[in-house]
């Protein structure tokens, strides 16, 4: 089962530089509420492929919500498929099937002091974080922005802007390769000692997160200070057998029979006693017997929950256990850290123990 996508009208492509172009979406008034978000989400995009019908991708709204508008944004990557469709194809006045927003890379108080971090495109969601801290928040917004060159930083006239209409409250650092070189461990470390008490929103290059990772974990900023946005291609097909994909539903099956299941390690096959809580309702379930991942239980039982890969990719449909434990079949998405806090993709989820309580509420 895939949860509902929707085709929506593109309403405009904006350049905003050689190899970067935004899109912006018209979401009608009846899917406005399926389509709210929170600044820091992603939406799921349907690439239309002439190999699979379609490539899911997941691209993060640099719009922020206040703002009405639902706008991605999109960098080219040297063999990235979809990247480079968009860029090359997508006009004004043509549709694309999406999934609604989702992602859990959002910051929990708008009033907090906030420290970003944005690499390269990995500036889309942290600057609909800045947008609306500053707009509806009332913190101090601090954004490190890493680019290979001034004509690569995207945003560039938004973000002199923001400064100008916030100058007590936002500071923009940038650093550009060209310059200054790779930004290193220790001048990253640097840098943010002098934030020590605010939280980190961290998006781009793997590299350039795993340094501010290592050195917001080396001054010791708790774990719930500390968020990264990882994205990894969707290899299957969240949408579901929508018209693009019936005409190549034989090729992806015969793709999906290649998948070798993971081992998920010892599981619990006696029905698990589960409580659940989400969206402030709390369930209760005795006839879990670990036949199906816990997202796929849920949805038997017609709890709403979150998700949008299902395949361990992009964390949409993560939870946190409260008691007892779950296995993973697979996991692209969760870090050593997250694991440790308790984080689990419902979507690979089985049962390690017979007594379970998880909640979506973060
Ligand atoms: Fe994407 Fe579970 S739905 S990781």
């Amino acid at each position: 089962m895939a949860t509902e996508s929707y085709v929506l009208n593109v309403l405009e492509v904006i350049e905003e530089t050689a190899d970067a172009k935004s899109v912006v979406f018209e979401v009608p008034t009846d899917l406005q509420e399926a389509f709210a978000y929170t600044p820091g989400q992603f939406l799921t995009v349907a690439v239309p492929s002439d190999q699979t019908g379609l490539a899911a991708r997941c691209y993060s709204l640099s719009s922020s919500p206040h703002s009405g508008r639902h706008q991605i944004t999109v960098k080219r990557t040297a063999d990235g498929y979809a990247s480079n469709w968009i860029c090359d194809h997508l006009k004004a006045g043509d549709t694309l099937r999406l999934l609604p927003p989702s992602g859990i890379f959002t910051p929990k108080d708008l009033n907090a002091d906030l420290l970003l971090w944005g690499g390269g495109s990995g500036i889309t969601p942290v600057i609909s974080i800045a947008r609306t801290a500053l707009e509806k928040g009332s913190g101090k917004v601090v954004l490190f922005y890493a680019n290979r060159d001034e004509t690569s930083v995207i945003f560039a006239d938004e973000l002199r802007g923001l400064v100008a209409e916030h100058p007590d409250r936002f500071t923009v650092v940038h650093w550009l390769e060209s310059v200054q070189g790779l930004p290193t461990g220790e001048g990253i470390k640097l840098f943010a000692s002098y934030f020590a008490d605010y939280t980190s929103f961290c998006c781009g290059p793997p590299p350039f997160m795993k340094a501010v990772a290592t050195a917001l974990k080396e001054l010791d900023i708790p774990r719930e200070r500390r968020h990264q946005e990882k994205f990894v291609s969707l290899g299957g097909n969240p949408f579901g057998e929508v018209e693009e994909v019936l005409a190549f539903q034989a090729k992806l099956a015969e793709v999906d029979d290649a998948d070798e299941p993971e081992d998920a390690g010892p599981t619990v096959t006696a029905p698990v006693s589960l409580e659940v809580e989400l969206d402030g309702q709390h369930y209760a379930f005795d006839d879990w017997d670990g036949t199906q991942v816990l997202l796929e239980f849920l949805e038997s039982k017609g709890v709403d929950a979150p998700f949008s890969c299902r395949e361990g990719n992009c964390s949409s449909c993560a939870c946190i256990v409260l008691e007892g434990d779950l296995a993973m079949k697979h996991n692209d998405v969760l870090d050593a850290d997250d694991l440790a806090d308790g984080i689990r993709l419902t979507c690979q989820a089985l049962p390690k123990t017979e007594v379970l309580k998880i909640s979506y509420n973060g």
